[in-house]
């Protein structure tokens, strides 16, 4: 993807991040390689979009909105709907809403209240997604907010929004998984949403955040808990919520000795939140008679999701290494 390597060595060089910068660049250039039969509907998406003009990005709470005054709306329209499903957001381009299934304002308001400023920090964004997140770290003035995540469509996602934008915004996604990142100690703000739970080694996360932390740094730590006591965990025998790929989700004081054991520092809840139909909804943008989690709950009873098991509830931890 052209427009990848034109943005790369703009934000890297000359920057803290410049030690991890080669490294960065060849797992990218593999990520890239692999075969997506999407590829071509991808490139051909962020094609077009490239020939628009940029312009200002703002906040418009909860839109992250680009006034871009030269698009062709009918052409843009088409564009995004290339990259479809739109999970994180949502984004507004002029006047016209992208209404993303998660309503991301909601969590990074729950976030943004209880962190440390981010201006002139190196921020890492672990399972960013498309970048909704990194977006607002970079807003909120941090030095860099580097993104990282797996999943290709994402960084199409990320790479359509960001060539739309004319601001020197200092965001980028890259799709590496946290494992396979060069493990440097440079990030002021290293930050895991969503992200522990979808793993098979939960201590594999937490050390693997904990290489990239330089000394005195926070972890921003969001995933979901269930109700129990100090060692209790549910590890869903199938799908948790429909999802096929959750492994374990622990009880609040579980997860607390999982950092204690990682050697974290200053553990604080900062918040716990039972996920709302209206942070997590059906809209168009994940496509047509796709489901959401309304659909993933027991019809009869929201406490439960649609297998029995609790439903989803995410906590906030702050900690230091
Ligand atoms: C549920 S989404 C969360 C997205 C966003 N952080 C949020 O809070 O809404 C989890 C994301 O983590 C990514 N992910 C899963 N395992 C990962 C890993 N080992 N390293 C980096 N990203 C990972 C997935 O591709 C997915 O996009």
């Amino acid at each position: 993807m052209k427009l990848f390597f034109d943005k790369f060595k703009p934000f890297f060089y000359n920057s803290n991040l410049e030690v991890i910068s080669n490294d960065c660049m060849k797992a990218s250039v593999k990520a890239f390689k692999v075969k997506n039969g999407n590829v071509p509907k991808w490139d051909e998406a962020i094609e077009t979009i490239n020939t628009f003009s940029k312009g200002e990005v703002v906040l418009n709470s909860p839109y992250i909105q680009i006034k871009c005054n030269d698009v062709n709306s009918a052409e843009l329209l088409i564009a995004l709907e290339k990259l479809l499903p739109w999970r994180k957001g949502p984004f507004m381009f002029n006047d016209f809403k992208l209404e993303s299934e998660w309503q991301g304002d909601l969590k990074w308001r729950r976030i943004s209240e209880n962190i440390k400023p981010l201006v002139n920090k190196n921020v890492l964004d672990v399972g960013s997604g498309n970048g909704y997140f990194t977006l607002r770290m970079a807003m909120e003035g941090a030095q860099k907010a580097l993104g990282i995540d797996p999943f290709l469509l994402f960084n199409y996602q990320f790479q359509a929004i960001k060539s739309l934008i004319d601001s020197p915004l200092e965001a980028m996604i890259l799709p590496i998984r946290l494992e396979d990142m060069p493990k440097k100690p440079i990030f002021d703000s290293v930050f895991s949403m969503g992200v522990l739970y979808h793993q098979r080694d939960h201590m594999n996360h937490l050390n693997n955040l904990k290489a990239m932390m330089a000394p005195g740094a926070d972890l921003i730590l969001e995933t979901l808990v269930v109700d129990g006591e100090k060692g209790y965990s549910l590890i869903p025998n199938d799908r948790y919520a429909r999802m096929r790929n959750v492994h374990c989700l622990p009880s609040i004081e579980t997860l607390k000795s999982w950092l204690i054991d990682a050697n974290f520092r200053n553990i604080k809840v900062i918040d716990i939140n039972k996920t709302s139909p209206k942070e997590q909804r059906r809209t168009p943008w994940i496509g047509k008679d796709a489901a959401s989690l309304q659909d993933f709950l027991d019809p009869n009873n929201s406490s439960y999701t649609i297998e029995g098991h609790p439903a989803p509830t995410r906590v906030i931890i702050i900690c230091n290494n």
